[in-house]
C-alpha cells in the first residue's frame, strides 16, 4: 500500500515541478510600448495630391477642393518636362492619369498640354489639364500651404534649382508657406543649401523604413507609410523632436490604418479623405 502512495506522491511532486518551472520559465511577453505624447499639439492634415477622392489627382480642382476644406498643406507631386518645366504629376508616365502616354521627362510641356487628366466621381468623367508648378502658384499665391514632393531626375537633382527660383519668384520662399519632401536625401540636402529655412522631410517607402537612418539624419521630419508605424519608432523620433507624418498606400485599409496612427500620436496624416481624417482628430 505504502509503495503505491509513494508513487502517487512522487508523481503529484513531479507534476508541481513541470508547472513551477513551466511558468517561471514563460516569458513575460514583451511589455508593448506605450505611446508617447507627439511633437505638436494638434496632428496635421495634408491633402494627398489635393483631395483625391473628390478630383483628378494633382490637379487645381483637387488642389481648390482641398484648400477649401482648409487642410494644414496639399502635397504635390513634381516631375519635370523634357523642356525643364516643372508640372504636378505623380507617376514618372503620364499613362495612369491621362488620356495620354509616355515618360514626363521625354516630353515637353506642348506634349504635356496636348493631353488631359481623366477621371471618374460620381459616375461622371472628369477632365482637366495637367498643371505646371507655376499655374498652381498663380492659381493659390501664398493663400494655401503647399507640401512638395521634389524627385532625381535621370538619378539627378535637376529639379531643384528651378524649384527654388520659382518659389522665390512668386515670394514663396517661405517656412510657413511651403515645406518639401523627398524619398531623396540628395534632393533634401541640395534643398537645404538652396532654401535653408524650408522644413525638409525625408520619406521611406514602405517596407524600406530605417529606424537607425531616420534617427541619424538632420531632417525635422520623417514620412513613412502607415504599415511601417510602430509605437516604438515613433516614441523614439519624438524623443529626438521629429515629427512623424504618415501616408498610406492601400485606399481600403485606410481609416483603420489612420485609427491606429492616432493611438500612436503621430504629427501629419498624408489622407485621401479630408473630411474621414477630420472627423478622426476632432478638426
Ligand atoms: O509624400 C507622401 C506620399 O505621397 C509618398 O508616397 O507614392 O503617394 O508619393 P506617394
Ligand atoms: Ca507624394
Amino acid at each position: 500500500m505504502s509503495k503505491r502512495r509513494d508513487i502517487f506522491l512522487f508523481t503529484i511532486l513531479i507534476v508541481l515541478l513541470l508547472c513551477l518551472f513551466g511558468f517561471l520559465g514563460k516569458s513575460k511577453p514583451e511589455a508593448e510600448e506605450v505611446p508617447k505624447p507627439g511633437v505638436v499639439a494638434s496632428p496635421k492634415i495634408f491633402a494627398h495630391r489635393g483631395a483625391i477622392n473628390q478630383f483628378n489627382e494633382n490637379t487645381i480642382t483637387a488642389y481648390k477642393i482641398a484648400s477649401e476644406e482648409n487642410v494644414d498643406a496639399i502635397e504635390i507631386d513634381l516631375r519635370m518636362t523634357k523642356d525643364n518645366v516643372l508640372i504636378a504629376m505623380h507617376d514618372e508616365t503620364i499613362d495612369r492619369t491621362t488620356n495620354g502616354t509616355g515618360r514626363v521627362s521625354e516630353l515637353t510641356l506642348r506634349d504635356i498640354k496636348s493631353c488631359v487628366t481623366l477621371g471618374l466621381y460620381n459616375g461622371e468623367i472628369t477632365m482637366e489639364e495637367i498643371p505646371t508648378l507655376g499655374e498652381v502658384f498663380q492659381a493659390f499665391g501664398g493663400s494655401q500651404k503647399f507640401y512638395i514632393e521634389t524627385r532625381l531626375v535621370y538619378g539627378e537633382t535637376a529639379m531643384e534649382e528651378v524649384l527654388v527660383r520659382m518659389l522665390s519668384d512668386y515670394n514663396l520662399l517661405d517656412k510657413e508657406k511651403v515645406a518639401i519632401q523627398s524619398f531623396s536625401v540628395e534632393s533634401l540636402e541640395k534643398m537645404a543649401d538652396l532654401a535653408p529655412d524650408l522644413r525638409l522631410t525625408l520619406l521611406f517607402r514602405e517596407g524600406e523604413f530605417e529606424l537607425d537612418k531616420a534617427l541619424e539624419v538632420d531632417f525635422p521630419v520623417i514620412g513613412m507609410e502607415s504599415t511601417d508605424v510602430t509605437a516604438e519608432a515613433v516614441n523614439a523620433l519624438h524623443s529626438q523632436g521629429k515629427e512623424v507624418h504618415v501616408f498610406f498606400n492601400d485606399s481600403e485599409t485606410m481609416e483603420e490604418q489612420q485609427e491606429k496612427m492616432k493611438q500612436l500620436n503621430i504629427d501629419g496624416y498624408f489622407t485621401d479623405n479630408i473630411s474621414y481624417t477630420k472627423r478622426l482628430l476632432g478638426k
